[in-house]
């Protein structure tokens, strides 16, 4: 977050933009203070903002349903963030471990419904802990909330300077109600768009054809669970989940949107120094951007393109020897 918010800073300085920040310290450390990961009515705290960046949560002595259910998902549903880009790009200078991909030529991106399907944490326990323990948990997917990332991914794929094809992933020979639904709006929507190609794949064929052939892809449509896995297959293919950002968009604009990499806290690693703060930063990117000012933020990412294809500040998981902080500074200082 830190090397973020000098990355935020230094665009604003060239673009004239006046960024107001405050700091809300939720999260583990708040949880083992107050038993609870932000204060009750928190998220009303956050509803006057224009825009939440979310740096990764979680921590190994906590549950990660308590983290997760605590602070990043009801903020998700509480604002309708229900539409999630997850690009995946292979930069110059950054290796796939997928064997003779050159630069560019993986350039996807996942886009997930983001606040219903497998996530919608609609169940319960029944003799909880006993022998004849009961767990119940629904999908939900509704025509409304499938049909608007559906029409979301082909108004991308539009927009887009890419293949123009939708890909929509479900798993609807196993899921014979929710999936199907999807397939059918999907079938529908895809009507509505003759200038876009699509195609309909199971998931576990999906993730076969992200390693076998990840440069036919472009938009890929899933639900929450799908597209959330795919992500990370997404990630790493195109070189490391320290590369990879993520939005979680109200396209209506009615509530904030949040920001924040696709990957967790790396309890592993954390407080070391040395993660890799690019996917943070191209969050923060993806935030300009949202907030109406994309040249600046296309400035961002061409920083972080031209820091990753001179290869000389990298980060350990990139196969260099850089700090988190050294990492931040080169990329603000192409931005000075
Ligand atoms: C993500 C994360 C979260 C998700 C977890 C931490 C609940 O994996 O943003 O991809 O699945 O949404
Ligand atoms: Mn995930």
């Amino acid at each position: 977050m830190p090397a973020a918010l000098k990355v935020l800073d230094a665009v604003a300085r060239r673009h004239d933009i006046t960024w107001k920040y405050t700091n809300f310290d939720w999260g583990s450390d708040y949880y083992f203070e107050h038993g609870r990961m932000m204060p009750a009515g928190g998220v009303d705290q956050l509803r006057p903002f224009d825009a939440i960046l979310l740096g990764a949560v979680g921590h190994p002595d906590i549950p990660d349903h308590t983290t997760l259910n605590g602070l990043l998902l009801p903020i998700r549903r509480a604002f309708q963030q229900w539409a999630c880009e997850r690009p995946a790009k292979l930069y110059e200078g950054v290796r796939s471990p997928l064997a003779g991909k050159a630069p560019g030529s993986i350039d996807l991106v996942v886009v997930r419904e983001n606040t219903e399907g497998e996530y919608s944490q609609i169940g319960g326990f029944l003799y909880q802990h006993t022998s004849d323990e009961i767990a119940i948990q629904t999908s939900v997917f509704t025509r409304l909330g499938v049909e608007r990332i559906i029409r979301y991914a082909f108004d991308l794929a539009r927009r887009r300077n890419g293949k123009k094809l939708v890909t929509s992933i479900t798993k609807s020979n196993a899921q014979g109600f929710t999936l199907v639904l999807w397939d059918r709006t999907f079938a529908e929507v895809a009507r509505e768009y003759p200038d876009i190609r699509s195609e309909s794949l199971l998931v576990d064929a999906a993730a076969m054809n992200f390693v076998r052939r990840p440069e036919s892809f472009d938009v890929v449509v899933g639900s929450n669970l799908f597209a959330d896995i795919l992500s990370d297959l997404g990630a790493i293919i195109t070189g490391s989940m320290g590369l990879a950002p993520s939005n979680n968009l109200n396209p209506s604009r009615e509530f904030p949107s949040m920001f924040e990499p696709v990957h967790g806290s790396a309890p592993d690693i954390a407080g070391k120094g040395i993660v890799n703060p690019i996917a943070m930063i191209l969050s923060a990117s993806m935030m300009v951007e949202f907030l109406g000012l994309p040249a600046a933020a296309r400035e961002v990412e061409r920083a972080v393109a031209e820091v990753l294809a001179e290869g000389k500040t990298l980060p350990a998981d990139l196969g260099g020897k850089a700090s988190t902080s050294t990492v931040g500074d080169a990329i603000a200082a192409r931005l000075s």
